[in-house]
């Protein structure tokens, strides 16, 4: 059964035309690194995208060298108690935790597609072994990596393994105050958790990023820790709050860009395998249900169903905030 089959795939509309080319050639630019070569590229790019337009085949959406990221919620367990957060409620019980072996073939049938795999969670260092795992699969196979992680579990072995990988971690700090501390985090481990982020940036170097929330709650705590990462020269990244089930508030900065969503380069895994194109499909009413499941279908099978060519449409338009996230905007921001 589709849920999305009232809509025709290809509609006429001059708009929809527009932002189907600006969605897919923008972000192709953004990528290039060589000036000289950004035209010709271009150029190519918009005749490929002029065939594809025409003569629809089930593999365009994932066609072209390094053009997706693979995000992996690898578990919503949680080591913290975050207030902004509300994932660490509803922890996958341990049928429906992903073997990791599917993981890796997933990462194999698309390695030629990827320009970065991500880890996020609940913790994913909770699965310290399998992150290392992936860490190792994603280098013999070139793929970029970024991990992010709340810092607690951190250590020495961890950062040295990771380290030789050439990966980036990223770790999220959204206050220096140990006073408000334990109200976000749900835990008084601020010691433990700063001794983790300099021992980090000792290991790591520039491979270590700092990720903040921007909300209501930490309007002041942001400008801090910016200050913090300026001092010991570790790159800092803003985003700002979303509803993931926590109860703070947004600010004004949280609002619409009327920029296109760049989240259909995604593909999105739940720790129980299930496939979608953004962690955020919820929001649009016809792409509620997963896309398949990893467990059970083969990735590029599950990416070649016409309901996710009709998905990746439909996210084109789509200009909610959570478009904002690091991990929908076009380029990387975390780019190694
Ligand atoms: C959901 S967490 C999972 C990884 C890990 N547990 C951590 O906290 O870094 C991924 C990122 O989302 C951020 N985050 C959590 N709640 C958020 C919210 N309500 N809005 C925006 N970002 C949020 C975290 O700070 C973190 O950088
Ligand atoms: S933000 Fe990260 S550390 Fe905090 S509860 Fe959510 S998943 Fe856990
Ligand atoms: S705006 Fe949000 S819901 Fe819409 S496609 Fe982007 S990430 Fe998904």
């Amino acid at each position: 059964m589709s849920l999305i089959y009232k809509r025709k795939p290809n509609q006429p509309s001059l708009t929809h035309t527009f932002y189907d080319y600006y969605g897919e050639i923008a972000p192709f630019a953004r990528r290039i690194d060589r000036n000289l070569l950004v035209v010709p590229m271009v150029v190519l790019k918009t005749i490929e995208w002029s065939i594809y337009r025409w003569y629809q085949t089930p593999i365009r959406r994932f066609y072209g060298v390094k053009g997706n990221e693979l995000i992996y919620m690898i578990t919503r367990r949680c080591t913290d108690r975050c207030s902004k957060c509300g994932i660490w409620k509803n922890p996958e019980p341990d049928g429906e935790h992903l073997p990791i072996s599917h993981f890796i073939d997933c990462l194999n049938r698309l390695r030629d597609n990827l320009y970065q795999v991500t880890l996020t969670g609940g913790e994913p260092l909770i699965y310290m072994d399998d992150v290392l795992l992936i860490a190792e699969e994603a280098r013999k196979r070139d793929v970029p990596m970024v991990t992010v992680t709340n810092g607690t579990l951190l250590n020495e072995g961890f950062l040295t393994r990771y380290a030789k990988l050439g990966h980036i971690l990223v770790i999220s700090l959204d206050t220096m105050d140990k006073n408000k501390w334990a109200e976000f985090r749900g835990r008084s481990h601020y010691d433990e958790v700063m001794g983790n982020i300099r021992l980090a940036r000792r290991i790591l170097g520039d491979r270590l990023r700092i990720q903040s929330v921007l909300a209501s709650e930490t309007l002041e705590d942001v400008a801090r820790v910016k200050a913090f990462c300026d001092e010991l020269m570790i790159s800092h990244v803003v985003q700002p709050y979303m509803d993931f089930g926590g109860t703070w508030h947004g600010t004004a900065t949280c609002g619409e860009t009327g920029v296109a969503c760049a989240a259909r380069k995604n593909i999105c895994i739940y720790p129980n395998g299930d496939v979608v194109k953004c962690f955020d499909h919820h929001r649009i009413p016809m792409t509620k249900e997963p896309l398949g499941n990893i467990d059970r279908e083969d990735i590029v099978s599950i990416l070649c169903k016409k309901r996710s060519t009709e998905v990746s449409r439909i996210m084109k338009g789509c200009n909610l905030p959570c478009k904002q996230l690091s991990c929908n905007i076009p380029k990387p921001v975390y780019n190694p």
